[in-house]
């Protein structure tokens, strides 16, 4: 299968526009709302959207599997813990809740209009190993105060149409290798076949819906599907996760479309020896393969001008596009059978792949794949490449982003006075649920400025006042559109 490098033009023109976003200089000030002025004003309802928020994320960051770092995995003891609270907090805010079948908590007020298509708003309860507080929770507790201020303003009896959070049970896909298990269910994607799939210690998604007493089939998996025609649209918050909206000054922004990704699993088999006694020139070493391996994929995607061809179809816009937008990261290694003085018989590593450009993104895994083999034929080592999953690039909902580009401004307006430049645009090199959900219904997304970009790390963090304005930009688009 020869795949060209040829990109979707809408992908690229964005792209671009994505960069010269990202080189913009930072306004003299920014939009810091850091004003103890505006605490006490009762229409921006700091007490719910700032102070119990930020109170709630830092509730929800403590609930953890680990002793001293922050790990919530598909349906571990600590997810199952945070979807309780976050339960409670859906009835909090005048919310009737139930959890399904792949472990997503739901919270649902009908408004004046049962039957109405349903705008969902979501994010996901479960994190990486040593994750930060705000990545997923972020959105799931900003939509949660703005609906809790609608009750306490007696406006949910009255929306137009059914309103959903649904806290995801996975996004991240540590446990399982495969992300979206929860909002790929909703979505009618997640096939069946996943419900067999182990973690690092053989237990199946299957058996561990079951410890916790849930009892799956593959047709009650296939039943979690929403009908598309009973819903209007997806909106979901979440931390930015990199650095562009800091840089620009503003604490929250609208997100134009999501880099595609796969994951691949590589397994390399060598002969297991003794580290003292097999001469160099007799091994068959698959550590030092790995390690080729590891560097080839460093080089192919630091440069991929070097390595993929044209085959007539592509230009140098489509080429440039990808060298911009390719990462690739292998971010877990594991060998057997891991002691000093052996060589070891197997060494097993993950790579995660992310480009704007689908098209890109398979000639890269096209050629990477063909490199990979050469290296291991001629290290007489043995190499399997399993791919575990694929998502492509997705382009949100140019009305949803309009809609909540507006929302932002008129909620930085309320808190800033005046706001000159526009609320900015930008593409999501981050997976997440809205990828998923893509294949249900129209997705809108804005992001919240995170300090330094770092996210994945206990470093992460947001500013109560960006927590705060997430959580009226929100309201002022439920205020407006439902
Ligand atoms: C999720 O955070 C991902 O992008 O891997
Ligand atoms: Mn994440
Ligand atoms: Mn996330």
């Amino acid at each position: 299968m020869a795949v060209s490098p040829c990109t979707k033009r809408k992908i690229t023109t964005i792209l671009f526009d994505y960069l010269a976003l990202s080189l913009l200089s930072t306004t003299a000030s920014g939009y810091m709302i850091s004003d103890a002025g505006i605490s006490g004003r009762n229409d921006l309802f700091g007490e719910i959207l700032r102070d119990e928020a930020v109170e709630r994320l830092n509730e929800l960051g403590k609930v953890s599997d680990a002793d001293g770092y922050l790990e919530r995995t598909f349906m571990s003891p600590a997810s199952v813990r945070a979807g309780n609270l976050i339960r409670g907090w859906m009835e909090d805010a005048g919310l009737r809740t139930w959890v399904d079948r792949m472990g997503n908590v739901h919270g649902r007020v009908e408004g004046m209009n049962a039957s109405a298509e349903a705008l969902l708003i979501g994010s996901h309860l479960d994190t990486v190993v040593d994750a930060g507080i705000f990545d997923g929770s972020l959105g799931i507790i900003s939509a949660l105060s703005a609906l809790k201020v609608l009750k306490i303003n007696g406006i949910l009896g009255k929306l137009r149409r059914p309103i959903e959070v649904i806290a995801f049970s996975d996004e991240e896909g540590v446990r399982f290798q495969s992300t979206f298990l929860g909002s790929a269910a909703v979505a009618g994607i997640l096939p069946v076949t996943a419900l067999q799939i182990s973690d690092k210690s053989g237990v199946t998604v299957q058996a561990v819906l079951e410890e916790n007493s849930i009892e799956i089939s593959e047709e009650n998996l296939l039943q979690l599907k929403y009908d598309p025609g009973s819903v209007w649209g997806y909106v979901e918050v979440h931390i930015e996760q990199g650095p562009v909206l800091e840089r620009l000054g503003f604490p929250v922004g609208v997100v134009k479309g999501i880099a595609g990704q796969t994951r691949l699993k590589v397994t390399v088999r060598g002969s297991q020896g003794h580290a003292g006694t097999v001469p160099m020139s007799m091994r068959q070493d698959p550590m030092a393969a790995a390690a080729e391996l590891i560097v080839l994929l460093e080089r192919l995607c630091k440069h991929p001008k070097d390595f993929l061809s044209f085959d007539g179809h592509c230009n140098d816009i489509s080429l440039e596009s990808l060298s911009n937008s390719l990462v690739c990261t292998v971010g877990e290694i594991s060998t057997w059978p891991s002691a000093s003085n052996v060589i070891p018989g197997q060494v097993t590593f993950t790579v995660d792949l992310r480009a704007m450009d689908d098209m890109g993104r398979e000639s890269v895994i096209y050629e990477l794949s063909n490199q990979m083999y050469q290296i291991c034929e001629r290290r007489s080592v043995s190499c399997v490449i399993d791919r575990k999953h694929d998502a492509n690039a997705v382009i949100c909902d140019s009305e949803l982003s309009s809609q909540l580009k507006s929302a932002a401004y008129s909620a930085l307006k309320k808190m800033a006075g005046e706001i000159q430049d526009e609320i900015p645009a930008l593409m999501s090199g981050a997976g997440h649920d809205a990828m998923a959900i893509s294949h249900l219904t129209k997705v809108g997304m804005l992001f919240v400025r995170c300090r330094g970009g770092i996210s994945h790390s206990p470093e992460e963090h947001v500013l109560d006042d960006d927590v705060w304005a997430a959580g009226l930009a929100i309201l002022a688009f439920l205020e407006t559109h439902m």
